[in-house]
């Protein structure tokens, strides 16, 4: 856990204790003076006096809270110095001003001239400020989520709490001129009256929440980009994501995917209902050549579910780039669907289902695609193969099965089989002492997974299918990949048994021996790798000092509330949830900047279709070691990435968390070049369903 979670954490409990301190001074000040007590005439002040001391240092404890969070990053702080921390702060200087000398004097002598001035509408207001400034600090923590821009829900909170306070300021001023004759209504009338307030909240109440409920509904059918509602600039001429096939070549290497139903066996006998390419999990490995033109026929034979493939981390033409609404209409039972693209990088990729995804690639819907280098080695992967007798050079892709009945999901953790393909346990495997192996490990979870290599030093060679410049070598130290991540590690087999395997479940694994015998168990390590730090500087095409032609910050948060009319955890980023997230509208040629910052309570991988981002710095620390090319970046809790990418490949692209849960729950957005149009519409009375 970062240092950031705790003070998050505290922020948000002071907010809470704001909010009742100040509510429990709120219903005191406002005690009637008639109905205070006679007999013990002080303690009404003390209290008061306390909770007000109290409510003051908790607003001073917020503000090191709030500085301290702004120091991770101004936008974690934002809201709190422009809305949270005012709004609350200002109305307890007026209490110390006005209240307390008022209180003070009546704590010391309580005449009825005393108990009056606490009444008045000047000491009271300060108090019932500091209330309702301390309930929108609290519910910017949980329920109305705020960032910046903020000038504008800012000012409309600012009036809107100004107006409540100002018909409070009437209603009391009312209240103090009728003191005089002040003489306690009847009990039938006093419940009569208490009743019907009470209504009248839950009426409030009620109607307020079915509203949000309401008005949260995604539409039945939207475009992302319709040729209306494109972001088209003069001297620019709309084009179709259909239109962006990439230039026309015959392929090379032909093949099909077909996407059915099939039992999934797991090493340890255990079978569950899987969704499959081919009958088989993961799905068929495409491997090729870099440079290789690809043509990819995948085939719908599932009952009832749509799917389009995604090829992660490959930059296709768009309308190859299987985001159903947005590039395609998702493949209907028993329609197909014939992707084509170039393998212009080499490195380890995958292919998954982006339909439904929370559900489609849990079940199975996934693969590897591997692009060897147009002058390296080629080889096959799977048990014991390798392309040459001293090079072993095996997938791993970790992947959580779900066996418990219903749709998986990643909150069934007593279902739930950590496995390494479909080997649950420990898989025994042999290679020479000498043999480089190569491990291309490839996260296909939704959670983040920390992976440890025992028993030999290795090197990690590429990251994201991105080799890294002169690696070198690391020992026991975690290897953390965010959902969707690879890491490709290369070793030198020793003539002693090597193991990996997943923290999870540290005594399963792959256990690699010089002969089949002998075994060694999991490290226990506390490093982290950290791949900002790691390899050696090479130039790259852009850099921090770039001048970037657009920049965004991103500001991921969570926060309680609405969704698709489902009260929920809300994904949000810049406090908006798909489709309010306002597009990264960029021109072809734009250079852009990307600042993530996470204040929420999960880590968010953040993935880019259709380019390569370059990381510029990690909480402000450039990067000093290897470039660093991502396609997803694991915004940890607490953490700030800049990241910058080239606008060279036209289209709308999806720009999300790889939770596919959150994407489905609001995160994620799109980078959409100007002119770009999409004939194809999401919503529930299409097919398509991108998360
Ligand atoms: Cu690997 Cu948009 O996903
Ligand atoms: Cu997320």
């Amino acid at each position: 856990m970062s240092d950031f979670e705790p003070l998050m954490n505290l922020d948000i409990m002071l907010a809470l204790m704001l909010s009742v301190v100040w509510g429990v001074a709120s219903v005191l000040i406002g005690r009637h003076p008639a109905r205070r007590s006679a007999r013990r005439p002080r303690i009404r002040p003390i209290v008061l006096l306390v909770a007000i001391a109290l409510g003051t240092v908790l607003v001073g404890v917020r503000t090191w809270t709030a500085a301290q969070m702004g120091a991770h990053s101004w936008l974690f702080a934002a809201d709190r110095v422009v809305v949270a921390l005012p709004i609350v702060g200002l109305p307890v200087l007026a209490a110390l001003a006005l209240s307390v000398p008022r209180l003070l004097a009546e704590a010391r002598d309580p005449t009825p001239q005393a108990r009056l001035a606490t009444f008045q509408p000047v000491a009271v207001l300060p108090i019932w400020a500091a209330l309702t400034g301390a309930l929108v600090g609290f519910s910017g923590t949980i329920f109305v989520p705020l960032a910046p821009p903020l000038a504008q829900p800012a000012s409309t909170i600012y009036v809107v709490d100004a107006l409540v306070l100002g018909a409070a300021w009437w209603w009391q001023r009312r209240r103090c001129a009728m003191v005089e004759g002040y003489h306690r209504r009847k009990w039938t009338v006093r419940i009569l009256r208490a009743a019907g307030a009470t209504a009248a909240a839950l009426v409030v109440l009620v109607g307020a929440l079915t509203l949000a409920q309401r008005t949260s509904r995604l539409p039945e059918q939207m475009s992302m980009a319709s040729h209306d509602h494109a972001t088209t600039t003069a001297g620019v001429h709309p084009v179709s994501v259909t239109d962006l096939t990439g230039p026309a070549a015959a392929p090379q290497r032909r093949f099909t995917l077909t996407a059915q139903a099939a039992p999934v066996r797991l090493a340890s006998g255990r079978v569950l209902d899987g969704w499959t390419f081919n009958g088989q999990v993961p799905g068929p490995e495409i491997r090729v050549r870099q440079g290789d033109q690809v043509e990819v026929t995948v085939r719908n034979e599932l009952t009832d579910t749509d799917v389009a493939v995604h090829w992660h981390g490959i930059d296709v033409p768009n309308s190859m780039d299987g985001v159903p609404g947005v590039t395609q209409d998702a493949i209907r039972p028993g329609g197909s669907f014939v992707y084509r693209f170039q393998a212009r990088d080499a490195g380890t990729y995958w292919y998954h289902s982006h339909s439904q995804g929370s559900v489609q690639v849990k079940k199975g819907l996934f693969g590897a695609l591997i692009v060897d280098p147009a002058d390296g080695p080629a080889g096959g992967t799977g048990a014991g193969s390798g392309a040459a007798a001293d090079r072993a050079d095996w997938l791993v892709a970790q992947h959580t099965w779900y066996t418990g009945p219903g749709l998986p999901s990643a909150a069934d953790l007593a279902h739930a089989v950590p496995a390494f393909g479909t080997t649950d346990g420990t898989e025994r495997r042999t290679a020479a002492p000498g043999t480089t192996v190569r491990l291309r490990l490839l996260n296909t979870d939704s959670l983040t997974r920390n992976f440890v290599v025992t028993g030999t030093p290795f090197r990690v060679v590429a990251i994201d299918g991105n080799a890294v410049n002169r690696p070198t070598d690391v020992h026991d130290v975690r290897l953390v990949l965010g959902a969707g991540a690879r890491y490709d590690v290369e070793f030198a087999m020793p003539d002693h048994p090597v193991r990996l395997s997943e923290l999870r479940d540290p005594a399963g694994g792959i256990v690699v021996t010089p002969d089949g015998t002998g075994d060694v168990a999991t490290v226990e390590s506390t490093v982290d790798f950290d791949p900002t730090r790691y390899g050696t500087p090479a130039p790259t095409p852009f850099g921090p000092d770039s001048r970037f032609t657009r920049e965004y910050e991103v500001l991921l948060d969570n926060h309680l509330g609405f969704y698709d009319g489902r009260f929920t955890f809300l994904w949000t980023m810049n406090g908006r949830v798909f489709p309010d997230v306002p597009p990264v509208v960029v021109r072809e040629g734009d250079l852009v900047k990307l600042t993530y910052a996470n204040r929420s309570h999960y880590d968010h991988p953040m993935h880019l279709h259709g380019h390569h981002m370059l990381v510029l710095s990690r909480n402000d620390k450039p990067v000093t070691g290897s470039p660093l090319w991502l396609d997803t970046v694991t915004v940890r809790v607490g953490e700030v990435w800049a990241v910058a990418f080239r606008a060279d490949n036209p289209g709308i692209w999806m720009d999300h968390c790889h939770i596919f849960e959150h994407a489905a729950d609001g995160m994620m957005t799109h980078v959409m070049y100007e002119g770009v149009t999409s004939p194809f519409q999401v919503g529930s009375n299409t097919p398509n369903d991108p998360e």
